[in-house]
């Protein structure tokens, strides 16, 4: 039986993602919650060495080995970590899951949906989130919040239009699952964001 909850986080560059997951990991652990913390692609030491492949730029692949190589982590990922932790009672955090798979595969690279969700009924069966936050931004701004002092992965190296068919792609899946997903307006103050994130987690304790 599983007891704990699962949350996801999405968005696009410069969404502030990373500094509401840590915000909301706090919030969870101050209402004395065990919280596991983890990504996509990754979360596992097999999942991890596909994200290096992944997002090397001198990887080149087919868009359906994209996704195939996401959904392969995805599986490990679900076997390894989430399953249990949800089963020992757990608030497991993923920084991505499978919207990003239909946003990032499917609306920017332009795979098939219904592709993609034969390899959602396969790896997860029933499995989905209990809550999605994501973070909305348009992606002009995004690209002039972020200032990455690294080399760009292959993804971010990606143009501005690839990024709007992946805002696009998140859009359309909120609109599909509208009790699940939550958009959250990205381009208000940091403290505005922590503040209707708190309100959705508020919901969501209410209810366990
Ligand atoms: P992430 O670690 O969130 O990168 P960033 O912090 O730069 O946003 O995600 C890594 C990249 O992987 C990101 O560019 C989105 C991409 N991705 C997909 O294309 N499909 C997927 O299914 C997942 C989980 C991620």
């Amino acid at each position: 039986m599983v007891c704990g909850k699962f949350i996801t986080l999405e968005g696009v560059d410069g969404a502030g993602k990373s500094t509401q997951l840590e915000h909301l990991v706090t919030l969870l652990r101050q209402n004395g919650l065990t919280v596991v913390v983890t990504r996509e692609p990754g979360g596992t030491v097999l999942g991890e060495r596909l994200r290096a492949l992944l997002l090397d730029q001198a990887s080149v692949m087919h868009p359906e080995t994209e996704a195939l190589l996401m959904f392969a982590a995805r599986r490990e990922h679900l076997d390894k970590v989430i399953i249990p932790a949800l089963h020992k009672g757990s608030w497991v955090i993923s920084d991505r899951f499978t919207d990003a798979s239909f946003a990032y595969q499917g609306s920017g690279r332009g795979l098939s949906s219904g592709k993609l969700a034969l390899l959602e009924q396969w790896v997860q069966n029933d499995l989905q989130p209990d809550l999605t936050l994501y973070f909305d931004v348009p992606v002009e701004l995004g690209r002039q919040r972020v200032n990455i002092s690294r080399a760009p992965d292959r993804f971010e190296q990606e143009q501005q239009v690839f990024f709007q068919r992946v805002r696009d792609g998140y859009l359309e899946r909120a609109k599909q699952y509208p009790k699940r997903i939550h958009v959250i307006d990205a381009r208000q103050t940091e403290n505005s964001v922590k503040q209707e994130v708190a309100g959705i987690l508020e919901l969501l304790l209410k209810r366990t």
